[in-house]
């Protein structure tokens, strides 16, 4: 497993790569890669000019490909007009080095793309998209906020350039406060031969904002909004999925609970939920994380990895913590062990298990620039 020296060398300042190891497919064999993991340190990936808008950069996101090539994007708050966009940096060395390598570019409502990308690497074909297509989700939001919509782009030439496939969800206007309608958040993953979009969504009257996953099997066209994690209490707000296969054939979802119990009276306390399928984590049971009495808050991200024993290592990083969250016992709520580590926490950090697992990458945005960080974590 992951032992505390390795995480606390591991996750200092990184902020789109930690772990050393690949984010394993379930059953996925790992490819050769070129270059072998090894460690990175406080390696940043972007700076941004002071011509940018607070907060410059924000919610970091990474990809790998085939051949170990890593790229990164986020939150780019330039200057407008021109319409804002997401930036793709690219590593060809795990990490150590990053140059600039592509934008992706609203082509279709004139707003910009403008918050919360998700880039994912398909791991087989889907409708006319190839195995190892590049997609990439986030919100067009136009600079008066008052539409936000999930809008789906692909890459078929591992970055170089992106096109339009769909538009995932539509909502009102971008702001985080009940009775407003906004969607936010995507996160993608393919599950028996179909892309799901997992987003959080207040459009639902019901709910304050409510969170739901839609499935393709082609990527264009979209099936019912479905609930994954939807309170009775209608102030409540959880928010940001994410999810990760285990190997027992479980999937392991978490996310923040906006109004949630927490024995510590923070907010958004970090909860998680494990079903055999991750498209019925509505009738699932909600879990609080709490690793010794300390409980995680907002923004979570969760990974496993097959190091660490029979069982593999889960992972989740929070806001609110440098540290990282440990469970070697598949989810077991008794089992969580919290590690400390040199970073510090920023708000939805990207954990992301290598090639070899036993390197994690965090990837954070610290003091406005964005960072990276690779740790052997064995
Ligand atoms: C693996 O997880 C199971 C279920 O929580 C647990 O009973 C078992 O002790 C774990 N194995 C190890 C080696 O930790």
């Amino acid at each position: 497993m992951f032992g505390p020296n390795v995480f606390a060398a591991c996750l200092a300042l990184a902020s789109s790569i930690s772990f050393g190891h690949t984010a394993p497919a379930v059953g996925a064999a790992v490819e050769a890669r070129a270059v072998a993991d090894h460690v990175v340190t406080k390696q940043t990936i972007f700076y941004p000019p002071t011509s940018y808008k607070t907060p410059r950069t924000l919610y970091g996101r990474t990809a790998q490909l085939a051949d170990g090539t890593l790229l990164a994007t986020w939150e780019n708050y330039s200057p407008e007009p021109p319409m804002v966009y997401f930036p793709i940096y690219k590593s060809s060395d795990k990490g150590q080095t990053w140059t600039s390598f592509s934008t992706v570019t609203d082509q279709v409502n004139g707003w910009g793309l403008r918050w919360e990308p998700f880039l994912y690497v398909l791991p087989q074909a889907i409708g006319s998209l190839p195995k190892g297509t590049i997609l990439c989700a986030g919100l067009s939001v136009p600079d008066d906020l008052s539409h936000t919509k999930i809008d789906l782009y692909a890459s078929k030439d591992n970055g170089a350039t992106w096109s339009f496939v769909s538009s995932i969800a539509e909502g009102g206007v971008a702001i985080s406060t009940n009775g407003y309608t906004p969607v936010w958040e995507p996160f993608l993953m393919v599950y028996k031969n179909q892309l799901v979009a997992y987003y959080s969504d207040q459009r639902d009257p019901a709910h304050g904002q409510k969170l739901v996953h839609q499935v393709s099997s082609d990527a264009v066209n979209w099936g019912a909004v479905i609930n994954d994690v939807a309170y009775p209490t209608y102030s409540q707000r959880p928010g940001m999925t994410t999810i990760a296969p285990l190997p027992n054939g479980q999937w392991i979802m978490t996310y923040e609970y906006g109004g949630g119990p927490n024995p510590k009276n923070a907010g958004y306390p970090v909860y998680y939920r494990i079903s055999s399928s991750p498209l019925t984590f509505n009738s699932a049971p909600g879990q609080i994380l709490n690793a010794g009495g300390t409980v995680p808050t907002s923004s979570p991200y969760v990974v496993w990895s097959p190091s660490g024993g029979v069982n593999g290592t889960i992972a989740v990083s929070a806001n609110s913590s440098p540290e990282i969250f440990v469970n070697t016992k598949l989810g077991d709520p008794n089992s969580w062990v919290m590690y400390n580590t040199p970073q510090w926490g920023s708000y939805s950090r990207e954990l992301r298990v290598m090639d070899n697992p036993d390197y994690l990458l965090i990837r954070y945005e610290v003091a406005e620039l964005v960072g990276v960080y690779v740790e052997a974590c064995v």
